[in-house]
């Protein structure tokens, strides 16, 4: 089993100092940068609109996997892509149309992602999956970082390990939520191929990041 790319939550980075965090996670082997936006709303917590992530681009060249918890969510696609968003992922109850979104992301030449809460069924995608470049399954409901693993969502991994199979697109399978050495070993083996870590990166300080990174990718 190849290891999976680690995508750093920058959720529970120190965010004053947003930028060198990001420089640091880049250095310490993170694959994506993933950038977590609430809205207050669709999620009970605030956090960060495009300018900050126009803010960060500059500290590192590695693919910023925006992922976006806002309803409506139409509206601020353009603003995203053009702060510098590499992969943009909505959840289908963020808007009426998801569909449409989905092409509207892609319009704007990027990458779209798919999040399915965990009491969000995957038959969602049956008519979305010849769309996507990504689904991203929360191993916990959106809103904070350090919450537990949900171990029901290893089914739904492995069932949509088997859909993108079968569709024979090359959809990366993402897993965000209470990932740590031991849950991160169990998505991998049901078919996860990115892993979102926020609190399992950032914990013990910046001289920490690589190994936990390291640890979460399985070769520590
Ligand atoms: C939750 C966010 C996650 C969160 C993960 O709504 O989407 O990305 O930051 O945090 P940990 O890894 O601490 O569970
Ligand atoms: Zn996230």
């Amino acid at each position: 089993m190849a290891a999976p790319l680690i995508s750093p939550s920058i959720l529970s980075a120190d965010f004053a100092q947003l930028g060198e965090e990001v420089r640091a996670i880049d250095a310490a082997g993170a694959d994506w940068i993933h950038i977590d936006v609430m809205d207050g709303h669709f999620v009970p917590n605030l956090t960060i609109g495009p300018g900050v992530v126009k803010a960060l681009r500059p500290h590192s060249a590695k693919p910023f996997d925006v992922h976006l918890m806002v309803s409506p969510v139409d509206i601020y696609l353009e603003a995203f892509a053009a702060a510098g968003a590499d992969i943009i992922t909505v959840h289908p109850e963020s808007g009426p149309h998801v569909h449409r979104t989905v092409q509207a992301i892609r319009t704007l030449g990027k990458k779209a992602g798919i999040a399915l809460n965990p009491g969000t069924p995957a038959k969602m995608l049956d008519y979305l999956i010849d769309e996507i470049d990504l689904v991203l399954v929360m191993s916990v409901n959106p809103g904070f970082g350090g919450q537990s693993f949900i171990a029901s969502q290893l089914r739904k991994i492995e069932a949509i390990r088997k859909m993108i199979e079968k569709s024979g697109r090359a959809i990366h399978l993402e897993v965000d939520g209470g990932i740590d050495a031991v849950t991160a070993r169990q998505c991998t083996s049901a078919g996860a191929d990115v892993l979102v870590a926020g609190t399992a990166t950032f914990k013990g300080g910046a001289g920490r990041y690589a190994a936990n990174i390291a640890v979460l990718k399985g070769v520590d």
